[in-house]
């Protein structure tokens, strides 16, 4: 291996930000992106009213007002490459919000200090835990009225079930906000809040400094003295090992808006981190320092030209380093091919690169060969990456097209943007495709399928909503669906690959199932 290709893998940090909206994620990604110079002047790229941020790149859809977009944001800071993938929340949410944190070696998850976990949060983090991949935390806002640390953190390990390490500890919060006290330099992070100022310096004095309690009031530095106390006698001991497999997370408490603890928070979670992960082959484990190029793909976005049904496969580089112009094989189709106009995202701009290494993502051109999961890798290799799981769908609609000579579009069209895996289709048990069950994770899919289906294959369709909100496939393989015990509620399904799934109208019913059946084994994520 030569010795370019482990600096330039060994630098990089790729991870993904979630959380519930309006907890400060565009705020804290961008004054990341300030830190790495990528942009000049925060707040620059977001006007909040028009609530696009510079992740929200594609202006096609900006026009159409629909979003189905996770992207990709790269820059440099320090000797780092960082690669930010952004998990879309809000009315964006898609199961492309999912599948981006497949492409994630860690992730970073903002709370807002005054709420705590909330709904979105607690999804993300669950496929977070599918591959135990590091999880940190910034607890957010601490320049507004707080909730008690204390209670913060065990809400985050009762509800998430996993353990935390604050690695600094605030004082006071809202008006009352002083700071952090930095628990392994033992000094504290002054805050000062500037009327109306947004940028904040930030100043350091030791924890025994007489004159602390200038800086913070008696009270503060009382409470402090007792926190800090309180937790190095009671709270779980930092352990790198336990971070680096997901079962330990460390908190940060900061202010993303008024830039206070941002910086630091940076420079240790990067230290913290890890370069790119092996990733699991039917070969056994890819290294990434192989010198061989291995990616999969882990998205599609679909028709940037109308006019031509092209797509943009979305790659997360797993091995060795990437050249334009280079040939690759498909694995799944079978091919030798070339990557065309290969692209990748510098904060504002999308850039068509020369070449990219382990841990990037790429974008490339797609004529529709490629299917979300694919492998690709240098021609002499053959393996194909663990594909990404299906994630459970949560709105359903049965979905049959007006006009009944256009029967043909309407399949090709659904089963296109299925592939695409902007929707998933079922069917009822051994029903046909005249009409189809729509499973999508965020409701706007039903209107991009719509939206879609009329202007790129001319069909009008109609769509009910149905009253279901739980999907689980069955894993027993010699199963018949049609002998369980249901409840009346519960529907029967099969996905177009064949697999029995069960529809169910609320968490009563899957126990129902569970306690009538006991052989049956349901699960959340299907098998891709
Ligand atoms: P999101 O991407 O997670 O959805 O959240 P975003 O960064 O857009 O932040 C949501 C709101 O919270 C924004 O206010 C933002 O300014 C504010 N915010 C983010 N971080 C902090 C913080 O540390 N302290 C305080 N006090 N507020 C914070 P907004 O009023 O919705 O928009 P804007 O008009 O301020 O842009």
């Amino acid at each position: 291996m030569s010795k370019q290709l482990e600096q330039e893998i060994n630098r990089r940090r790729t991870f993904a930000i979630i959380s519930h909206p309006d907890a400060g994620k565009t705020t804290l990604t961008e004054k990341f992106l300030l830190y790495g110079g990528a942009i000049t002047l925060a707040g620059a790229v977001k006007g909040k009213k028009a609530k696009h941020a510079v992740s929200d790149w594609m202006e096609i859809e900006k026009q159409r007002g629909i979003s189905v977009t996770s992207s990709v944001m790269q820059f440099q800071y320090e000797n780092y490459c960082i690669n930010i993938l952004d998990t879309p929340g809000h009315q964006d949410f898609s199961e492309d919000t999912y599948r981006t944190l497949m492409a994630a070696d860690s992730a970073v998850m903002v709370i807002d200090a005054s709420k705590g976990v909330e709904n979105q949060t607690r999804k993300l983090f669950k496929v977070c835990l599918l591959r135990d991949i590091p999880i940190f935390t910034f607890i957010n806002k601490m320049d507004r009225e707080a909730r008690n640390p204390f209670d913060l953190l065990e809400e985050i390990e009762q509800e998430l079930g996993i353990k935390t390490c604050p690695i600094n500890w605030p004082i006071g919060s809202g008006k009352e906000f002083k700071g952090v006290y930095e628990r392994q330099k033992k000094t504290i992070l002054a805050f000062t809040a500037n009327n109306g100022q947004k940028e904040v310096e930030a100043v350091e004095a030791d924890i025994n400094d007489p004159h602390l309690e200038e800086l913070i009031g008696k009270e503060h530095r009382d409470t402090l003295v007792d926190d800090i106390e309180l937790l190095d006698g009671a709270g779980d001991e930092f352990d790198l090992e336990q971070v680096r497999h997901g079962k330990l997370s460390p908190v940060f408490f900061g202010s993303a808006l008024t830039n206070f603890g941002v910086e630091p928070f940076l420079e240790d979670f990067l230290k913290m981190t890890t370069p790119p992960l092996p990733r699991h082959s039917d070969q056994g484990e890819v290294d990434p320092f192989d010198p061989n190029f291995s990616a999969f793909v882990f998205k599609i976005q679909a028709n940037m030209n109308k006019a031509h049904r092209d797509r943009i496969a979305f790659m997360r580089i797993c091995s060795g380093k990437f050249e334009k112009g280079m040939e690759v094989q498909h694995i799944q189709g079978a091919k030798k091919m070339r990557l065309s106009q290969p692209q990748q995202m510098m904060a504002q701009d999308r850039e068509v690169i020369d070449e990219a290494y382990a841990g990037d993502i790429i974008g490339v051109f797609d004529p529709g060969i490629f299917s979300i999961g694919d492998t690709v890798c240098a021609p002499s290799k053959k393996f194909a990456f663990e594909g990404i799981p299906t994630f459970a769908p949560e709105h359903f609609s049965l979905v049959r097209q007006v006009d009944t000579m256009k029967r043909k579009q309407f399949i090709k069209g659904t089963s296109q943007i299925a592939q695409e895996g902007a929707i998933q289709i079922f069917q009822e048990l051994g029903g046909g495709m005249e009409e189809v069950i729509v499973g999508v994770v965020g409701t706007l899919q039903f209107d991009v399928l719509e939206y879609r289906l009329k202007n790129e294959y001319n069909v009008d369709i109609r769509m009910e909503g149905l009253p279901y909100q739980y999907i689980r496939w069955i894993e027993n393989e010699d199963l018949d669906p049609k002998k369980l015990n249901l409840s009346s509620d519960t529907k029967r399904i099969q996905d177009l690959k064949g697999n029995h799934l069960l529809l169910f109208a609320n968490e009563w019913s899957i126990r129902w199932a569970e306690e009538h059946n006991k052989e049956l084994r349901l699960s959340e994520f299907g098998r891709s």
